[in-house]
């Protein structure tokens, strides 16, 4: 967030440049706005840059677009824009990446001054790509307006909700549809099901860290438990960050949600480009009957439970610091799948991996009996403000026999340090903990019965 200020107070100088530059208006136009450079940026930017959008410009017009040409050109070169983490081999579905045609003209086109052309004449629009869900069945909303406490800066808030439906149900996909637009940075739903190990306990503990504090909600920096270090059995059912309206879980499966469970809704506001505003989020989700589900799924955390002690040390003003977890999965996942029968193994859909603010890269992957490495999720460079959900376009196949892995490295020099209300952090050893000073490294896999 920082950075951009910067380099746009650095563009406003370069737009001031270019102002006094004429340019040839022959009978070629060149590549201009409305033919070549608007439907890219229709297709892959403006879910985000739109006026009360998260991003910090609105991109929808020339007018808006034109200041920001040598930015665009450079963000895009760099690939940093749309914003896109997974790395390595596999196809993922809903990837807005763009190709090296379309980089080139953007390219062009700031070269050549940024040409408006034909308004009348615009090119043909790029088809969006991105993940949606086709059906909302539930919907349940932050249960009060809401405002982020922090005039800038990050807010990350709980809230605790029934689930209404009095019928065993499939959660078959989820979405959000986020209020203040300007304030949600990310949000991610949990779910608590009355039949799992030591939900009573879970529950009330929640329900304590809601009423001990002031206003709607309770404070959550790294999931659904506080700070309070709960292990609750809780798990995930969605997760949301912006360009990414919502997904129907893979065709024939779904994750099971009895009657009397309770859903944890993590919202994580920004206020560094807005003031902040009550906001009354809502989350949603696509329901079917067990009769309609084949492979009964879940969203299935991988981790060392050594980690959760002290053995996930990252050491004061290490440069890189890498922890690793391998093994079968499959007897450390009961306590979080439910019924969900892994015995002779399992499909993966694909990861979201969940590190803090020093965490750099990060990768789970399978290893075969013969020593073949299979990468599900690797992000080259991970950004806390950018975890989310990636779903792999074919499914792979875990057998017995093979090794499920998470490895994540850390940057814990003085120069990575978070930055707060009172300037950057200095180095501490750091280990396991939901806190913003704390670390984690999980990879959360959406995985379902062969
Ligand atoms: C998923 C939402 C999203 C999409 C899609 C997206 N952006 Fe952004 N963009 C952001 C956010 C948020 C920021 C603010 C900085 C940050 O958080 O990374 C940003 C920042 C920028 C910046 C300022 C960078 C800086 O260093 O100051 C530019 C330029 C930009 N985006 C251009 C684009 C272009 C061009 C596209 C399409 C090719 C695009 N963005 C697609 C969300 C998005």
């Amino acid at each position: 967030m920082r950075t951009s200020r910067t380099s746009l107070a650095v563009l406003g100088v370069t737009a001031a440049l270019l102002v006094g530059c004429s340019t040839d208006e022959g009978a070629d136009p060149g590549v201009t706005w409305h033919q070549d450079v608007r439907p890219i940026i229709e297709g892959r930017c403006v879910n985000c840059h739109t006026s009360g959008g998260i991003a910090p410009f609105d991109l929808t017009s020339y007018a808006g677009a034109k200041p920001v040409a040598e930015l665009i050109r450079k963000v895009t070169e760099e690939r940093t824009m749309p914003p896109w983490h997974a790395g390595g081999e596999q196809v993922y579905v809903g990837n807005p990446s763009l190709t090296d045609a379309q980089i080139a003209t953007i390219a062009a086109w700031a070269d050549g001054g940024a040409k408006e052309g034909d308004a009348s004449k615009p090119g043909e629009p790029l088809t969006a790509v991105g993940l949606t869900m086709s059906r909302s069945d539930v919907a349940l909303k932050v249960p009060e307006p809401y405002t982020p406490q922090y005039q800038t800066g990050d807010d990350y808030r709980c809230f605790l909700v029934d689930w209404p439906e009095k019928e065993e149900r499939f959660v078959t996909g989820f979405a959000v549809e986020p209020d203040n637009k300007g304030e949600v940075h990310h949000v991610a739903a949990f779910l608590l099901a009355p039949d799992a190990i030591g939900a009573a306990g879970a529950m009330s503990s929640l329900a304590e860290l809601d009423a001990k504090e002031a206003g709607p909600g309770y404070a959550c920096y790294g999931g659904p438990s506080g700070a309070a270090d709960l292990v609750v059995p809780i798990q995930q059912v969605g997760q949301w960050v912006p360009g990414q309206e919502g997904m129907d879980f893979p065709a024939g499966t779904g994750i099971r949600v009895p009657p009397g469970s309770k859903v944890v809704i993590q919202m994580h506001y920004n206020t560094d480009f807005v003031t902040p505003g009550p906001d009354q989020t809502q989350v949603k989700f696509k329901l079917d009957k067990p009769a309609d589900i084949s492979k009964p799924g879940a969203f299935a955390p991988w981790l060392k439970v050594a980690w959760l002690g002290d053995a996930m040390k990252i050491p004061a003003g290490e440069k890189s610091v890498t922890h690793e977890q391998s093994g079968d999965p499959r007897s450390f996942w009961k306590n979080f799948i439910g019924d969900v029968k892994v015995e002779n193994g399992f499909w993966v859909y694909g990861a979201l991996l969940h590190m803090h603010t020093l965490g750099v890269t990060a990768e789970t992957f399978i290893t075969r009996k013969d020593g073949t490495k299979v990468t599900i999720v690797r992000t080259p460079a991970y950004d806390f403000d950018w975890q989310r959900m990636y779903l792999l376009a074919e499914p792979i196949r875990f057998e017995p026999g093979d090794t499920l892995s998470v490895r994540c490295t850390w940057d814990n020099s003085p120069e990575n340090q978070i930055v707060t209300k009172d300037g950057r952090a200095a180095p501490a050893d750091v280990f396991w903990g939901e806190g913003s000073l704390e670390e984690m490294c999980v990879a959360n896999l959406y995985i379902s019965e062969l």
